[in-house]
């Protein structure tokens, strides 16, 4: 069968596989539109580079791919943008293929490479800032992106095509499509891959931003979902979220087994939406992460509803909280609403964890059983407080 081959400039072709069946990235992020592993290749005149390759699995894919438009036997360069396996992870197998290949990297790169991949020094070409390799009629310049989203992550750039393979920078986690045009929902796909992925290396991203507004770019062809030929599209939205603008928006986390959490997750909820105030509610025992991370990526404030388990917060609470802090999202602002049975310790926990992050705690509600008249009144308020809070702040 004739392996499916896309030529998107002239002599730059995506060689990458759609996954439609994967379901859970990182054993942590879902995938409820699968992935893509889009790798590249550019022939020169003189030379055939190959960008990033694709999950271990597809290296038959890839290599009958490469074999449509080169022979794969013959490539001069694979350049590894990254060294996680999603993309790295095919290197062996093409470089088995290729015996004359140089495997091009940044410094930090090749120690991965190393440690990964046990690809030998001599196979290796480490290039840093501005280095260019000329292919013939189509050079590739090398951009240093540290922490985009590894300590050795670099774009690549060709300058006659002004096309950018910016590899997990820029991307989207779905299948679908070759096109930004051509997925509804891809914004709110790429906003959700942010916040999974990019979030809590923001002022990297800040950084490589900068570096890409001097750049004319008339395709960006990432390493996951589609590419954008109108690149202004996501350029925009990153610009926002990089330098971490949010809206007048509180995400609501919560989880409860009895429901009395919940009752003055209710109140604060809807008194927040009377206010003016957006509200994005994730109930936590079956939240997507995806889902949670997406809306932290532009929300001003969280409420995080937590009973008591165990003298502790509840484990889905504490696992939310923890993602909170780990994912570093622009949150200026937090809410707690708690309800225990007998000693409590969900409110001190969440305090402990919130702590570092540098968000301000405005305020707790926390109640011994089921709230009562004057207990729902403290939900109110204190929600009035946050929306003041949050009103009164510009981002
Ligand atoms: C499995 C389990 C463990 C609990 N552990 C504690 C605890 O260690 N300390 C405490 O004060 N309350 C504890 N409670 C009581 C709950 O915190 C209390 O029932 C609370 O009102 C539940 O709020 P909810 O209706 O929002 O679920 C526990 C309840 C359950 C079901
Ligand atoms: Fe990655
Ligand atoms: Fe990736």
């Amino acid at each position: 069968m004739k392996a499916a081959v896309i030529e998107l400039r002239d002599g730059v072709y995506w060689v990458g596989v759609k996954d439609w069946g994967w379901r859970l990235f990182d054993g942590l992020i879902p995938l409820p539109h699968g992935t893509s592993y889009n790798a590249y290749l550019v022939k020169g005149s003189a030379k055939t580079a190959l960008v990033d390759s694709v999950n271990p699995g597809f290296e038959g894919d890839l290599l009958a791919k490469i074999g449509e438009v080169a022979d794969p036997a013959e490539l001069d360069y694979v350049v590894m943008n990254h060294a996680e396996p999603d993309h790295a992870g095919s290197i062996p197998a093409v470089l088995a293929a290729s015996p004359k290949a140089k495997l091009v990297l940044t410094a930090k790169g090749a120690d991965m490479a190393t440690r990964y991949f046990r690809v030998s020094r001599e196979r290796m070409q480490v290039v840093k800032e501005g280095d260019t390799l000329d292919l013939g009629g189509k050079t590739l310049r090398f951009i240093d992106a540290p922490f985009l989203h590894w300590p050795e992550t670099m774009f690549t750039y060709v300058i006659e095509d002004k096309v950018l393979f910016p590899c997990d920078f820029l991307g989207a986690h779905t299948a679908a499509g070759l096109y930004d045009d051509e997925v509804a929902d891809l914004a709110v796909r790429a906003q959700m891959y942010f916040g999974e992925i990019m979030m809590p290396f923001r002022k990297a991203g800040e950084r490589a931003m900068k570096k890409l507004a001097d750049l004319p770019i008339e395709l960006i062809a990432p390493s996951h979902g589609p590419l954008w030929r109108h690149p202004e599209r996501i350029l925009s939205l990153y610009r926002k979220w990089t330098a971490g603008e949010t809206l007048p928006k509180v995400v609501v986390a919560y989880v409860s087994m009895w429901g009395s959490t919940e009752r003055l997750v209710r109140i604060a909820a809807e008194t927040l939406l009377g206010q003016g105030v957006q509200v994005a509610v994730h109930e936590l025992a079956h939240v997507d992460v995806g889902d949670l991370a997406g809306d932290l990526v532009d929300a001003r404030a969280i409420v995080l509803g937590a009973p008591t388990v165990l003298g502790a917060l509840h484990p889905a609470a504490l696992n939310a909280a923890y993602l909170v802090r780990t994912l570093k999202p622009p949150l200026r602002y937090a809410a707690v609403l708690s309800s225990y049975g007998w000693g409590g310790g969900a409110l001190r926990q969440a305090g402990e964890i919130l702590g570092p992050t540098g968000i301000e705690v405005v305020g707790a509600v926390e109640i011994h059983g089921a709230p009562d008249a004057d207990a729902e009144a403290q939900a109110a308020a204190l929600a009035t407080q946050l929306a003041t809070k949050i009103r009164g702040s510009e981002r």
